[in-house]
């Protein structure tokens, strides 16, 4: 939880000048002016794993699977074919109660609480923006969450509780067995797939909120690989000043006059923004 000290410590910005730059836009922005964009990387502090980072991320720790490549577990017409391997590891990704969000997550909490957010999309599935407060309307899971299940057949909604003791009742020594609707249909939790569309609030309110009064963009963690998401940064107007606040930078960032890239763990920029603008953690 972060609280708002009115002392302001500008002395750390000869050595992070893109920090301070944007300690500088968020001391001056407007109500509703910053969109946060989230990926796996911010949860890492949290236990999650990501994605792709090599050795720890998610996809490398499928081999034993025999996918065709790792994004496959992912894939909605793979897992209509062959729905074991996603069953096999669905009880790994439904996040567990102990998992609290990061300090990362509960500074954009701050930024709704100072009414600076205008909206938050995230990639992840692990519900932390949900579990750190951050309000449903300005909150956009584009790959939706774990909160509930449903029948890829006739649509039947599940709650996750459900999913959760089926998994368990039909438990093998090597995962689960795959669950099914009363109507032969597969149940997976509502989490989007490849192949399957964004929310369609995705797709409106992104239409709506990259205009000019967005004061800035603020990009965490995440290697922004996968379309539709990664191309929310080019919807900025050019004179937006767009963060990436991540461990290495990724493909096509850097290329504007308008993106700067802010090295390191993301959970340490953060402080850095928090001590220089007076956030403290409670
Ligand atoms: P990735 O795993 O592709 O990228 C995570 C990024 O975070 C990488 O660039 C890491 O270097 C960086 N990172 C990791 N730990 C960090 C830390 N402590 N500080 C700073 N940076 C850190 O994850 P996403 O970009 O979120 O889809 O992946 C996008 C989508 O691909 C996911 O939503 C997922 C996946 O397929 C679904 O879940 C459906």
């Amino acid at each position: 939880m972060l609280t708002y000290f009115s002392k302001v410590n500008f002395s750390q910005c000869a050595s992070t000048p893109f920090i301070c730059k944007l300690s500088n836009i968020l001391k001056s922005a407007n109500q509703k002016s910053i969109i946060v964009l989230e990926g796996a990387g911010i949860s890492v502090a949290a236990g999650i794993p990501d994605f792709r980072t090599p050795l720890t991320g998610l996809y490398s720790k499928l081999g034993h699977l025999n996918l065709p490549n790792p994004e496959s577990i992912f894939d909605i017409e793979y897992f209509s074919e062959n729905p074991l391997p996603f069953y096999q590891i669905a009880h790994t990704l439904i996040p567990s109660s102990k998992i609290i969000p990061t300090p990362a997550h509960y500074f954009s909490k701050h930024l709704q609480d100072l009414g600076l957010l205008k909206r938050l999309y995230t990639q992840n599935i692990d519900g932390l923006e949900h579990q750190a407060g951050i309000s449903e309307d300005l909150l956009v899971e584009a790959h939706g969450n774990f909160r509930n299940a449903h029948c890829i057949k006739c649509s039947r909604d599940y709650p996750i509780s459900d999913f959760i003791k089926r998994i368990n009742k039909f438990k093998t020594k090597n995962g689960t067995k795959p669950l099914f609707c009363k109507c032969g249909g597969l149940i997976k939790p509502d989490v989007v797939f490849f192949g399957e569309s964004l929310p369609e609030r995705f797709f409106k309110l992104s239409e709506i909120d990259f205009s000019n009064d967005t004061k800035a963009i603020i990009v965490m963690g995440t290697s922004l690989q996968v379309q539709p998401f990664a191309s929310l940064i080019s919807y900025a107007a050019s004179n937006t000043p767009v963060f990436l606040l991540n461990k290495e930078s990724v493909e096509g960032f850097e290329k504007e006059k308008n993106h700067f890239f802010i090295k390191g763990d993301v959970q340490e920029s953060i402080n850095l923004v928090s001590n220089i603008l007076g956030w403290k953690h409670k």
